[in-house]
């Protein structure tokens, strides 16, 4: 797919995202990211306060390392554009001190800058998908995350939370399926267990089939998140975002 393919319609250029984890080597034209950056700004955001910023790294050395850091993912070093969404409480805390005002760091800060920085990087990423381009969040980059923070240079207050791949597919992978909606909404009260649990049943089915259809071993569902969730997966996230002058509490 090229970008600057014609747009899709908002709902059906939705229900069409895969993530890309192959790209042609073809840069992503500043313009394109000026425009889906615009298009990330205008996410809601709590009270306006806008507490995100996006890295944009273009230094083979740093982009060498970041990509070691992700596993390494090598798509972190060929795609069109890579990026490092950071939840971003420095601008608050620069104007307070700046005011001669006391900063109060509080977990609810830290909560408004991760919820502020996912609305910002969700839209960023479906611009990017409007024009043509396919997008690859990088959770592994929290495998090193003070590694990511010297790399950067990134100031107290500042918290990377995932990177962002960016480029033109060079691959066309199947749609992920999901939960159906009526195990993920519900009306008035939670659900008992059982019906939670009977939602899952169902889509470890599709998602077998899912797996199967792309020739991996179709495991369900629940095998892969009981994987995931019965050990510990980067355990010391806390202690650097503290480090970093989050407050926990
Ligand atoms: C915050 C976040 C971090 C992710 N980290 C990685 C990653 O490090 N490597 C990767 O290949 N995919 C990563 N993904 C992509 C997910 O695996 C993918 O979104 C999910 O399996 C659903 O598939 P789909 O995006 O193709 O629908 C990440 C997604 C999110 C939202």
């Amino acid at each position: 797919m090229q970008p600057n393919a014609l747009p899709a319609d908002p709902m059906t250029l939705m229900k069409s995202h895969r993530s890309i984890r192959a790209f042609e080597p073809t840069p992503v034209p500043d313009e394109h990211i000026t425009e889906a950056v615009r298009c990330g700004q205008m996410a809601s955001t709590s009270s306006a306060v806008q507490a995100y910023s996006l890295i944009r790294v273009t230094d083979p050395g740093k982009l060498d390392t970041l990509a070691e850091l992700a596993g390494p993912q090598d798509k972190v070093k060929r795609c069109g554009a890579y990026f490092v969404c950071c939840a971003d409480t420095r601008r608050h805390r620069l104007m307070c001190e700046q005011a001669g005002r006391p900063y109060f760091n509080s977990f609810e800060a830290l909560l408004v800058a991760i919820a502020d920085v996912s609305f910002f990087a969700q839209n960023l990423s479906l611009a990017f998908e409007s024009m043509g381009y396919g997008i690859c969040y990088i959770g592994g980059m929290r495998n090193d995350l003070p590694l990511v923070i010297r790399t950067l240079s990134l100031p107290e207050g500042v918290f990377p939370v995932y990177g962002l791949c960016v480029g033109v597919p060079a691959e066309d992978p199947s749609i992920r399926p999901r939960l159906e909606p009526d195990a993920v909404m519900f009306s008035d009260a939670y659900p008992d267990d059982e019906t939670l649990l009977a939602g899952v049943a169902r889509y470890d089915e599709t998602y077998r089939h899912y797996l199967g259809q792309r020739g991996a071993q179709p495991n369900g569902w629940s095998d892969a998140m009981i994987a995931r969730n019965s050990r510990v997966v980067r355990g010391e996230v806390g202690q650097v975002f503290k480090d970093q002058g989050a407050a926990l509490a």
